[in-house]
């Protein structure tokens, strides 16, 4: 991916990030579907999660008061002091709840780290380049154990300002293929600022 692009969209996170300022995406609220990982009838057996894109921590922590052993990640450092921070207020030590600075895009990214059980994103896959989204699928290939699971929420494919963005269940699915098998898509809207398609993902890892 051209390194102007990838330069554009650090600054564009950071500037959201910066002064002190709350982005718009960080609501505070853990998405139902993240509370439904860890309690309720479909509820999995606490185990490992990575939160590419954890932002300021809000389903990391939440997955963590939950029993599981979570490991957030975000390119930008101020998320990530955010996140510590939000831990630290809930009693959680690091080995409940880790929050690393790191690019999902590059080549070394969490190089060793075990595979988990359950690869969570909120709102990180959707925004990357292309050339983006073929390294991130390639790490989660690596990092979600066989049998495990990806829950992701992304925007569907829609035009934005001329050119078009997100994916649609087909394009996830081929983004994917083989290492995951796309077991569930539920369609939604987030009109939190303005309206864009968007759906939550469930995929399986195969075996
Ligand atoms: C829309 S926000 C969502 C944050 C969080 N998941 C939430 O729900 O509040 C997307 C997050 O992905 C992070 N991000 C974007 N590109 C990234 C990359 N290449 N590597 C790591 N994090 C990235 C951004 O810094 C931002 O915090």
């Amino acid at each position: 991916m051209s390194e102007d692009v990838q330069q554009d969209r650090y600054a564009r996170f950071a500037a959201a990030y910066a002064n002190g300022q709350r982005p718009p995406w960080d609501s505070g609220i853990v998405p139902p579907e993240v509370i439904a990982l860890a309690t309720g009838a479909q509820a999995l057996p606490p185990g490992c999660a990575l939160d590419l894109g954890c932002g300021t921590g809000v389903s990391a922590v939440y997955l963590a008061q939950h029993g599981w052993q979570v490991t957030g990640v975000d390119w930008i450092a101020e998320a990530i002091t955010r996140a510590v921070e939000r831990a630290a207020s809930a009693g959680l030590s690091a080995d409940q709840a880790a929050f690393l600075q790191a690019d999902v895009t590059d080549g070394a990214f969490l190089r060793d780290h075990p595979p988990v059980d359950v690869w969570l994103d909120i709102g990180c896959l959707h925004g990357l380049p292309d050339a983006g989204q073929q390294i991130y699928a390639q790490h989660a290939a690596r990092l979600v154990r066989p049998g495990g699971i990806m829950r992701l929420y992304a925007w569907r494919q829609h035009e934005r300002d001329g050119r078009f963005i997100g994916l649609n269940p087909d394009q996830m699915a081929a983004l994917f293929h083989p290492a995951f098998v796309v077991e569930d898509v539920v369609f939604g809207q987030d009109d939190a600022s303005d309206v864009r398609p968007s759906a939550w993902y469930w995929l399986r890892r195969q075996v």
